[in-house]
């Protein structure tokens, strides 16, 4: 009798085990739930300029990567230009910045809950290549800002940002005084600068050569596998389970 159970015993404990694995599995290949992305990656052949190294799988529709590209975009009307007009080497970067932000379907281990009105999830921490970040730096040292912390304290009664009364414009080099302070902090922690680089597997890369296909995807892998180190632990239940078909079959 017992022999006989034996195999649906398994079954069961299979199946549990296939359900415990599952939060991990949703790290790769999805989109965040915020203002503009879509339910689920996917592809979109027409997405727009900086945006379209996404078009093979992508959490953004072509409208949005269309708006990524415009000044006081109706995405998120915002003022690259709040002080004085940016230099357009660093304004590419802030596009870059959107389309990753919207079309990446890669972020998974980095997304968080959040009790925004505008955004259900947000994205924590996202190790970013150090030479994306640097030339990011670099390429936006000698446009003008005025804070910086990009997602707070604007003054929104115009519609779009201003500076607040108090805060003086400065180049940024004086805001961001490192590569590591602008990445980090304009957008509140959304990227932590890696200490990896470009073409390692365990950074996040802005920008890439789509025609070598994404490398972030190996990226998201390494991180989610990481993250549930996990990956033994909830392995326990299925190693089980072949342990107690091979008995059986062995009987
Ligand atoms: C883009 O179009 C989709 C529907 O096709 C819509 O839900 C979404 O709000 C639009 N996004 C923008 C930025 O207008
Ligand atoms: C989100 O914020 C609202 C209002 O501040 C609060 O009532 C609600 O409990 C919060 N939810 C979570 C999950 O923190
Ligand atoms: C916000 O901007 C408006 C003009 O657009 C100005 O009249 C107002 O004083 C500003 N308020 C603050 C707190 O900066
Ligand atoms: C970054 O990498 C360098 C060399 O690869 C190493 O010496 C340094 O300790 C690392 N820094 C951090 C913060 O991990």
């Amino acid at each position: 009798m017992a022999w006989k159970i034996t195999p649906l015993l398994c079954l069961l404990v299979c199946v549990a085990a296939g359900g415990a694995a599952q939060p991990r599995t949703q790290l790769l290949n999805v989109c965040m739930n915020a203002r503009y992305h879509k339910e689920k990656p996917g592809p979109e052949d027409k997405l727009h300029g900086q945006c379209s190294l996404w078009k093979k799988k992508a959490c953004c529709f072509v409208n949005t990567s269309i708006e990524a590209h415009k000044d006081i975009s109706s995405l998120y009307s915002f003022d690259w230009d709040h002080c004085s007009k940016m230099e357009p080497a660093c304004k590419r970067h802030f596009i870059q910045d959107t389309c990753l932000y919207e079309c990446s379907p890669n972020l998974g281990p980095w997304i968080q809950e959040v009790n925004q009105s505008w955004r259900k999830e947000r994205i924590l921490n996202v190790p970013l290549c150090k030479e994306d970040c640097q030339s990011w730096w670099e390429d936006c040292r000698t446009s003008y800002t005025c804070k910086s912390n990009w997602h707070r304290g604007w003054n929104w009664t115009s519609g779009y940002n201003q500076c607040p009364v108090k805060a003086a414009c400065h180049r940024f080099d004086f805001y961001f005084p490192t590569p590591a302070a602008l990445c980090n902090e304009i957008w509140s922690h959304s990227y932590k600068v890696s200490n990896y680089s470009r073409g390692s597997g365990r950074c996040i890369q802005m920008w890439f050569d789509p025609f070598q296909g994404n490398p972030n995807e190996q990226v998201a892998r390494f991180y989610a596998e990481s993250m549930n180190g996990a990956g033994l632990h909830e392995a326990w239940p299925l190693h089980f389970c072949l342990l107690l078909v091979l008995l059986w079959l062995l009987s």
